[in-house]
């Protein structure tokens, strides 16, 4: 049997620098909600048996409506997410039954997540790993830079940029979570703690939408996956 997963979905905050009156999630791609399209795709997913999802503050019922809408009986809880990535993590692992052993935390911001995708990521649990990210070997050249000075060129070779779905052990995640800690994201928190991570090649088209022209690619995308 395929291993068992819980997911949290990352679907609060404003998404400022996306603009527009709605959250971010609520913006229109190809006529739905961005959030409809992870939840969808989750709910698809045989490995996934619940999601919780951190809505936007005054928007759990739209979401609750929407879960109902396209049929994701797999949704158990919509939480209100805190005011950080973080705290709205925080928040939903709180609605994930003590029971259950591996968890998948994915932002909203990138709908094009896949079945592919979420084996990958849940694989290397089943070999000794606490934490797995996917993520894409960085193509142009970095730079450090302190105002409008440049620094150091940075040695791309050992960086990877990460992504979204991020699998995690449960406890590890509980425990790295327990602490006050504040980071962009989850395997952040279990590096800081020494904890046993390891990242998978991710997917160009888990791209994460910013701003309106990220949402014009994604929705050049969405046939083909
Ligand atoms: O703002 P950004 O796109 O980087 O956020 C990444 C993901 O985290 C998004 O899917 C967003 O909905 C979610 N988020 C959240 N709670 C916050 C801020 C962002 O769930 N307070």
């Amino acid at each position: 049997m395929s291993a068992q997963a819980w997911a949290v979905v990352c679907a609060a905050g404003a998404g400022e620098r996306f603009g527009g009156e709605r959250p971010k999630v609520f913006a229109a791609l190809a006529g739905r909600p961005l959030l409809a399209e992870s939840l969808e795709r989750l709910e698809a997913c045989e490995e996934i048996v619940g999601i919780v999802v951190a809505a936007p503050a005054g928007w759990e019922e739209p979401v609750i409506l929407l879960a109902e809408e396209l049929g994701c009986s797999k949704v158990s809880a919509v939480v209100t997410g805190g005011s950080t990535r973080g705290g709205s993590v925080r928040l939903a692992l709180a609605e994930i039954p003590g029971e259950a052993e591996l968890v998948l935390v994915h932002d909203a911001a990138r709908p094009l997540v896949s079945e592919e995708i979420v084996a990958r990521v849940l694989e290397p649990l089943g070999r000794g790993w606490e934490a797995v990210v996917p993520a894409l070997p960085v193509a142009d050249t970095v730079k450090r830079v302190e105002d409008e000075r440049v620094v150091e060129t940075v040695d791309r070779g050992s960086l990877v940029s990460a992504q979204t779905p991020q699998a995690f052990r449960a406890d590890v995640l509980r425990t790295a979570y327990a602490k006050q800690g504040e980071a962009t994201d989850c395997a952040a928190l279990v590096e800081e703690r020494g904890g046993r991570v390891c990242w998978v090649e991710g997917d160009q088209r888990l791209h994460k939408v910013t701003t309106p022209d990220d949402l014009a690619l994604v929705e050049g995308w969405l046939g083909e996956s």
